[in-house]
Formats: structure tokens, C-alpha cells, sequence
């Protein structure tokens, strides 16, 4: 069966290279692989996102949820030089890119290129940032968003970026309903950036 990006471990060959992309004004080279989600380019997703959300500059803790190679995880390390980053993922390649990603920008030391079971109990999220894998169906994706909101601080944020065609509005609805507020920021070539809020309310009865 081919690979998907998600699968832990990928089978196909480890066919390493290069791509470069640019971040909030800065140049990266990125190394990919095949077996990792859109090793050719940074995503238009992804782009996306990281053009419409505020760079975080407040040395908070933040979380890279389903990292891939890490693009991610390693611009806010790079932006924000006192921010802890967890980057986690499910693909084991995708993380070993994500570290060797990090120490070429110079921030490996915070950027922790982990798998979901990894990360401590007791670390706290001031801001998720994601591109999320909608591709491994609902269930699966409501179970990983509410695993992980619920470890935002009090007054974190979260940026998401989906594609309308796979939801994005369903998923705002949705996220609203789980007692998440969540506004749309921007749409742009087909993808909606959400930002998501941690809130004391009770969510909806089911
Ligand atoms: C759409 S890709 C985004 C990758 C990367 N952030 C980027 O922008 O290029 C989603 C990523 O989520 C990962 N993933 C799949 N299931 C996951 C899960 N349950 N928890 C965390 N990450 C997961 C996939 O392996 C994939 O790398």
C-alpha cells in the first residue's frame, strides 16, 4: 500500500532534499523527504497561515501540531528566541526532519521534535499553531483537536488553517459548539484561518 504522510513509518525510500521557503521576511532551506506531507514545497496551506496569523514575539510555550518537516515549529523558534516549541507528529521521519530542520535555523535546543505520547503531562500551550491532518477522518480529528486545546493556558490562542473544501466551516461550527470560540481571520485560495480561544464554558450537552 502506498504511504500516507501519517504513517509512522514510512516505507518508501528516505529520498532526501531541499526546499526553501520564506517565512515572516526570512529565507529557509528545509530539508523533506518522501513519506512526509508536501516535501516539494511549503504548503499554500501552511503559507497561508503563517502569512495571515501575528508572529508571536512573547516568549510563551507553543505547539506545532502535526509538525511535518517542521516549517512550522521552526519559524516560531526562529521569530520568538525565548519560546519553548513542541513539534509533535505521528511520522517518525517527518520528526527526524524537524530536529535536523531546527539545528540548521539554529534553534534546536527549543524545538522539541516529538511524538504526541512524548509530550510531558504538565506542559501548557500559550498559542497551538496547525495545519491539521484532516486526512485521518473526523473522529480521529475532533479526538486530537480536544486532546489538545484542552492543554491551552487560559488565555491561549490557536491558528489553524483548513481548506474550505475539507471543512473548515463545519469545523469552525464545531469547535464553537465544544465550547472553543473560534473566528474565521482570513480566507484566502481556498483555505480558512481560524483562531480558536480557550474558554471556561461548559460545552454544548452532546
Ligand atoms: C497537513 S500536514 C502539516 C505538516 C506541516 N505542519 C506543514 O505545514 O508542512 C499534517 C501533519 O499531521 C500529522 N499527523 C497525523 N495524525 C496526527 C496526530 N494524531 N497527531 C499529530 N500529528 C498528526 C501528519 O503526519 C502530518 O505531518
Amino acid at each position: 500500500m502506498a504511504d500516507h504522510f501519517f504513517t509512522a513509518e514510512p516505507t518508501s525510500a528516505d529520498v532526501r532534499r531541499t526546499v526553501g521557503a520564506r517565512i515572516w521576511g526570512r529565507e529557509y532551506t528545509f530539508t523533506t523527504s518522501s513519506g512526509v506531507f508536501s516535501r516539494d514545497r511549503l504548503d499554500l496551506g501552511t503559507s497561508i497561515l503563517l502569512r495571515e496569523a501575528p508572529v508571536p514575539t512573547t516568549g510563551g510555550t507553543y505547539l506545532d501540531l502535526g509538525t511535518g518537516y517542521g516549517p512550522i515549529a521552526c519559524a516560531l523558534a526562529v521569530e520568538d528566541p525565548e519560546a519553548q516549541v513542541w513539534a509533535v507528529d505521528v511520522n517518525n521521519r517527518a520528526l527526524e526532519l524537524t530536529a535536523e530542520n531546527a539545528k540548521a535555523a539554529g534553534v534546536a535546543e527549543r524545538v522539541h521534535a516529538s511524538l504526541v505520547e512524548d509530550v510531558p503531562e504538565d506542559v501548557r500551550f500559550d498559542q497551538i499553531w496547525s495545519n491539521p491532518a484532516i486526512h485521518i477522518g473526523k473522529p480521529e480529528l475532533h479526538k486530537m483537536l480536544l486532546h489538545w486545546l484542552a492543554r491551552l493556558a487560559p488565555d491561549g490562542v490557536g491558528w489553524f488553517v483548513v481548506g474550505k473544501n475539507l471543512g473548515a466551516d463545519s469545523l469552525q461550527r464545531w469547535l464553537g459548539e465544544q465550547g472553543y470560540p473560534c473566528e474565521r481571520i482570513a480566507s484566502a485560495k481556498g483555505f480558512r484561518v481560524l483562531r480558536v480561544t480557550a474558554t471556561n464554558e461548559d460545552p454544548a450537552p452532546s
